[in-house]
């Protein structure tokens, strides 16, 4: 079985971004440690970014046939996309939704999320070791899915 880790829009800039928000580790790390912990739990990991909501939406619908479940953080198309919210509503994939920062300590429009109601749970504020936490999760939901 496989996991999809999908980042959305500024994503691809990790490392360069506003460190003292998102951290120091670049894209490629965090991927790097998703393989290895998805591994530990028994899953394949695709990672795919994007800075266009389309080609996102695509990658959900692309998922349904090739992936278990979502990892998702997909940036600031989390407070404005219901094209990305119908995706997952859509393709019925367990999603869980990530952001590196704890956006409901930030300004007021990072606050809404589109993709909460539609997503398994939110895990936000432990930067690049949510990711973690977020494919534990994922992997434990899946495993009590199936016994
Ligand atoms: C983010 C939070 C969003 O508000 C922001 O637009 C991002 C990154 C995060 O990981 O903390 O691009 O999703």
């Amino acid at each position: 079985p496989s996991l999809l880790v999908l980042n959305g829009p500024n994503l691809n800039l990790l490392g360069t971004r506003q460190p003292e928000i998102y951290g120091a580790s670049t894209l490629p790390e965090i991927e790097a440690m998703c393989r290895d912990r998805a591994a530990e739990r028994g899953y394949e990991t695709e990672c795919r970014q994007s800075n266009h909501e389309g080609t996102l939406v695509d990658a959900i619908h692309d998922a349904r046939t090739r992936h278990a479940g979502i990892v998702l953080n997909a940036g600031a198309y989390t407070h404005s996309s219901i094209a990305l919210r119908d995706a997952i509503s859509s393709v019925g994939l367990p999603v869980i939704e990530l952001h590196l920062s704890n956006i409901h300590a930030r300004e007021e429009f990072r606050h809404r999320s589109l993709i909460a109601p539609v997503a398994l749970g939110q895990i936000c504020g432990f930067g690049p070791q949510g990711y973690l936490l977020a494919i534990d999760a994922l992997a434990a939901h899946l495993s009590a899915e199936e016994s």
